[in-house]
Parts: C-alpha cells; sequence; structure tokens
C-alpha cells in the first residue's frame, strides 16, 4: 500500500518568497524515501484561515493519508498552525506531540516552545512539525515506524498491533 501526502509549509515569508523552503523540500524527500507518494508541496501564510482551508483541502477533497505541516507553531503572534489544526481534526493524537518533544528535548529545551500537535480527521493524519530544517530534520529522525504504522491501522490495512 503507497499512502498519499501532502506537505504544508506555514511561513508569511516563504510565501512571499523571501524564504526558500528548505525544510518542506526536507520533508517531502524524507517521505518519498520512505515510499510515500508525496502528492503536493505547498508554501502559505500564517494566515489562519489559510492554513484551515488548505488542511481541509487536503483531507477531504483530495483525502490524503498524511499532510505534515512545518512552521507556524511556536509564541509569535502569527503562528497559528496548531490553533487551524485544532480546528479541523476530529481525534486527538497527543502522543506524537508528547514523544517529538520529549525527543527533541534531549537536543535542546527549546523543543517545549514548539506548540505543534497531531491529531485524525476522518481517515487523514496531520501532524505539525516547527519550522526550521534543523527542527524538521531532527522530528522526523524520531518518528521512526510510528508514521507507517499508525497509518496502516488508521488505513485499516493493520488491525492487530504485534508489538
Ligand atoms: N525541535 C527540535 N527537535 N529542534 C529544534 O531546534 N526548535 C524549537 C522548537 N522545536 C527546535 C525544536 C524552537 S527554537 C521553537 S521557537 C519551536 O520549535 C517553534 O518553532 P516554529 O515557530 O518554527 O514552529
Amino acid at each position: 500500500m503507497i499512502f498519499n501526502a501532502a506537505v504544508v509549509t506555514c511561513s508569511d515569508k516563504g510565501a512571499r518568497g523571501e524564504r526558500v523552503d528548505t525544510s518542506g523540500e526536507y520533508i517531502k524527500e524524507f517521505l518519498q524515501e520512505k515510499g510515500f507518494n508525496v502528492i503536493e508541496k505547498v508554501i502559505i501564510t500564517d494566515d489562519i484561515d489559510t492554513i484551515k482551508n488548505k488542511l481541509l483541502y487536503f483531507a477531504d477533497e483530495i483525502k490524503v493519508d498524511l499532510i505534515i505541516t512545518t512552521g507556524g507553531t511556536g509564541f509569535s503572534p502569527r503562528d497559528n498552525t496548531p490553533e487551524a489544526t485544532k480546528s479541523v481534526i476530529l481525534r486527538d493524537v497527543p502522543g506524537i506531540g508528547e514523544m517529538l518533544r520529549a525527543e527533541s528535548y534531549k537536543v535542546t529545551p527549546r523543543a517545549y516552545l514548539s506548540r505543534g500537535i497531531s491529531g485524525i480527521r476522518n481517515r487523514t493524519l496531520i501532524i505539525n512539525l516547527p519550522g526550521s530544517l534543523k527542527a524538521v530534520k531532527e522530528n522526523l529522525s524520531f518518528l521512526g515506524d510510528v508514521l507507517n504504522h499508525g497509518l496502516k491501522i488508521l488505513k485499516l490495512i493493520d488491525t492487530e498491533c504485534g508489538v
């Protein structure tokens, strides 16, 4: 089973073309290497409705299996990604954010400044990652087989958890 994915970079500067989207690109390549079919990678502003509408588009219209966002999880007044995500998910997956922060804390105490969340809308898993390329690389390395196993359960490909 090949999972479909979308990558959403939330960055005012990126959307204005003032910053190269290395983080989104890294996520896209990471997913492709893991065998995902990355349908689209987009760069949008930090506007909460823009993020919300993009998540709804990928979850409800394109029906991707996975959306990974990057950016907009911190304390800046324009960091709206967790709020936009919260407004579209139907089930919380608190463990992913907990695990990412706990593992990231071993690298930097600033890990706990990310308010990123994860959750499920119908058959789509949404995961927020921080914005910097460094943080993205670290966070993706911590996900391990969680992505694949979680998606298999979500898509009813696996119904038993052996380990
Ligand atoms: N997580 C990891 N693994 N590595 C990092 O360098 N940076 C932190 C945190 N999470 C970081 C990390 C910092 S400094 C911030 S401010 C928050 O993510 C929020 O980042 P964002 O606003 O770009 O989403």
